[in-house]
């Protein structure tokens, strides 16, 4: 194994001039976007179904999967800082279960604070991603900002049978594939509150590519998919929700990391993970701990499953890294609440 190697250049270090604290939810976000995506007979997914990823025919047996994502730093080190913001990005070609084919970076930069060191360190950072999942990095585009931000434009290919988000069917088992809690460690590593080890802890969680997944379940099939990011577990899961289904939830079952717990109860939150709560509050059948509504940066997915294959499945995730896999709840006929927490 080899060291852990973090140097803290104090990319967090960036406070809001405005102090405004609001943040979009998915309802924001369906209202702002609502009719600027047209329907097209090509065009099979796109955020008119809560896709992250647009999923466009080329021909029978072959579509073309884009995206694309960008984050702030939610960690000091550079090189570690592309890493994570890479694998966030990426996750969206394999939550529809796609392989990644070429990635462009998007990059804003904070010019006036931080060497150009820097950013050659956040760009080295992602390639070791793209490179992972066997993509090409073909380019890409930087301006100056405030702020420093990160992120890749991805484009990937899949079958006709790629995973979309709301094609869960009674009858199957939800997986949560990675430990929820990285909000909650990104808002300690704000605060200069978690030890090396911890923060080690936390870069691998974020870093880990939901690429393996994919390669996991190529025998399996996946009725649905998502990946766990800005709205929390509930928030990606109430995504998945049709009319006619609700989902059960197994509480104690779902992975948190053990350092977010404890974080957690002593308080320490980020904002954003409030705003999901009352959000998630509404379809839930009593009032969620925060964990499961704690915002994610490059989360696990939550894929469902039959019944049958559950357990295959998560034997196979287990194998290639995902250790704290598990089966979290059930998808179930519609009843009094579209979530039920158990
Ligand atoms: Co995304
Ligand atoms: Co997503």
């Amino acid at each position: 194994m080899t060291p852990f190697h973090y140097e803290n250049k104090g990319l967090t270090r960036y406070i809001k001039a405005s102090g405004c604290a609001a943040k979009l939810d998915p309802s924001d976000l369906k209202q702002s976007l609502g009719n600027i995506i047209g329907s097209n007979a090509r065009l099979l997914s796109s955020i008119s179904s809560n896709e992250d990823a647009g999923v466009f025919a080329l021909e029978r047996g072959l579509n073309l999967v884009q995206t694309l994502d960008f984050i702030t730093p939610v960690v000091d080190d550079p090189y570690i800082f592309g890493q994570i913001a890479a694998a966030n990005s990426l996750s969206d070609v394999f939550a529809m279960g796609a392989k990644a084919l070429t990635a462009m970076n998007i990059a804003g930069f904070d010019k006036c604070h931080f060497d150009s060191e820097i950013l050659s360190e956040i760009f080295h950072g992602a390639k070791s991603k793209i490179n992972e999942c066997g993509a090409v990095l073909v380019g890409g585009h930087t301006i100056e900002t405030p702020e420093n931000i990160f992120g890749l434009s991805v484009t990937g290919i899949v079958g006709d049978n790629f995973w979309a988000n709301n094609t869960a069917q009674v009858g199957d088992l939800l997986i949560l594939t990675k430990p929820l809690g990285s909000g909650v460690l990104a808002t300690c590593i704000k605060g200069g509150a978690l030890s090396l080890e911890q923060i080690k802890e936390a870069a691998d969680l974020m870093s880990m590519l939901n690429f393996y997944a994919v390669n996991a379940l190529q025998n399996i099939k996946v009725s649905a998919a998502t990946d766990v990011t800005g709205f929390g577990f509930l928030g990606h899961l109430s995504e998945m929700l049709r009319d006619e289904i609700s989902f059960e939830i197994y509480v104690n079952s779902v992975p948190v990391s053990r350092t977010a717990k404890h974080f957690a109860n002593s308080g320490i939150i980020p904002e954003g993970s409030y705003k999901n709560l009352a959000f998630c509050e509404k379809f839930c059948s009593k009032t969620p701990e925060i964990l499961l509504c704690d915002a994610q940066t490059s989360g696990g997915l939550i894929l469902s499953i039959t019944e049958k294959d559950a357990f295959k499945a998560l034997a196979s995730l287990k194998s290639v890294g995902y250790e704290e896999a598990e089966i979290v709840g059930a998808v179930k006929s519609r009843g009094e609440f579209a979530i039920n927490l158990l």
